[in-house]
């Protein structure tokens, strides 16, 4: 796609429109109708049937709308409408930011002249100004309240079986297209994972910069890119790593980081110990909104608990630091409207001490965390992967949780975090079209 910065704006509006209506720009017209076209279009209140199916004329305090199906609204409020004009005098068409004071328009404005064509609804407004606005957008308000938001759509969820389907992208492909980027980034929505294979892994720094193709990396309390390789001096000790049961990270960040990756860099047994026979330390996966569906059909009412009792959660390990986010939040995030489940929250070290009065008692919180817990420990589950030199791991920390077994020897490990919001919009424009992503996230 061409960069929109190179383009003059006349040539901008139109590309945007070709754009908007999947064809040539040859055949397209200004967003903002020119005075020429727009008055031969025009008669005063009129309605102009370009199309048997819809068309749009004043009415009393709204553009009145006929189109066929079912709708919400029979008219656009007029002050709505003009808010929402996309010529290109009141947005600005590099950065899509409105360029006039909404303010300074009178409440009362209306229109002197309606039309409508096939293409689009022509407004000419009581102060002079002439809006057209497409079909797609004038049908879309009818018969809906908003743009739908939702990012959750498509996903598939899964359980020990991920083993034999594992979502894999390459380096190369990662790193030297923008087509890489937009599979590496639909396989972690869709499937709340990734791994990244044939990494080098001689290099950390390139582990950094395959990363760095999603979004810049989260700084943290505890760096940024981590590079960790444990003191060699504990080579001489039968140094032993714990297991760690599945958890999601920074559950005491108000946004928790959307991204986690690893990659294990090299794995040295201990002393006397084969590579072979050595415990490997292998990591564990559990896709948390899976979890969150099968509790919701052996345990309702668990289900409903999780959602609703709000925790407190903390980071107090480093002097000086006590990070806890802006408000309580339940292990389950559901979204107020559609109910669908949003966002995951759980490591119960970190969380602290389960509060009175959240509409369930700390006894019914506990029964409700124990079947999570259970349903969490299945082995129909767990994915279990033993991490290797060269495959990076990457997943989405509001969904899937991590965890591993215990280990002997010297591993290191690279990683980082990545925030939500800057790796959805890399899904977005690499898988979607400028359209749908600007409506998606404007309205
Ligand atoms: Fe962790
Ligand atoms: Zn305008």
């Amino acid at each position: 796609m061409k960069s929109f910065r190179t383009l003059k704006p006349a040539l901008l509006r139109r590309e945007l429109l070709a754009a908007s209506r999947g064809r040539s720009y040859s055949r397209s017209f200004a967003l903002c109708a020119t005075t020429t076209t727009t008055t031969q279009r025009l008669r005063v209140n009129n309605v102009r049937h370009y199309s048997s199916q819809k068309s749009a004329s004043v009415g009393g305090d709204g553009l009145k709308v006929d189109i066929a199906g079912a709708k919400k609204r029979e008219s656009l409020p007029y002050f709505w409408l003009r808010d929402n004009c996309r010529c290109a005098s009141c947005i600005n068409q590099d950065t899509r930011q409105r360029n006039f004071n909404t303010f300074a328009i009178p409440a009362d404005i209306k229109p002197s002249n309606v039309s409508s064509t096939s293409e689009g609804v022509f407004v000419k407004w009581s102060d002079g100004h002439e809006s057209q606005y497409d079909w797609d957008f004038i049908q879309h308000y009818v018969k809906e309240d908003k743009r739908d938001r939702s990012v959750t759509h498509d996903q598939h969820y899964w359980g020990a079986e991920i083993a034999s389907n594992q979502p894999t992208v390459s380096y190369n492909d990662v790193m030297n297209s923008e087509q890489g980027v937009a599979e590496l980034t639909a396989k972690i929505q869709k499937y709340g994972f990734s791994f990244i294979d044939s990494t080098p892994h001689h290099d950390p720094d390139l582990t950094r910069q395959v990363l760095e193709r999603i979004a810049f990396i989260r700084l943290t309390h505890y760096g940024g890119f981590y590079d960790f390789i444990p003191d060699l001096a504990m080579a001489d000790t039968a140094y032993t790593n714990l297991a760690l049961p599945a958890h999601t990270d920074n559950t005491y960040f108000t946004d928790p980081s959307g991204l986690q990756a690893f990659h294990l860099l090299s794995h040295t047994p201990p002393p006397g110990v084969s590579a072979e026979t050595a415990q490997g330390g292998a990591s564990l996966l559990v896709d948390g909104f899976n979890a969150a569906r099968v509790l919701k059909k052996e345990d309702p009412k668990a289900y409903e608990i999780l959602t609703k009792v709000r925790l407190p959660w903390h980071a107090s390990g480093n002097a000086g630091i006590t990070i806890t986010p802006d408000k309580l939040y339940p292990v389950l995030e559901v979204d107020g409207e559609t109910g669908e489940l949003n966002r995951v929250r759980w490591n119960n070290d970190d969380r602290g001490v389960v509060p009175f009065g959240e509409g369930y008692t700390p006894e019914e919180w506990y029964g409700a965390a124990r079947k999570w817990d259970e349903i969490l420990r299945r082995g129909e589950s767990e994915f279990w992967v033993q991490l290797t030199p060269g495959r990076v791991l990457v997943f989405d920390n509001w969904r899937v949780m991590h965890g591993r077994s215990a280990f002997e020897g010297i591993r290191r490990i690279c990683g980082a975090y990545i925030n939500r919001d800057d790796w959805i919009s890399r899904w977005r424009n690499t898988n979607f079209d400028r359209k749908k992503v600007l409506n998606s996230v404007i309205g």
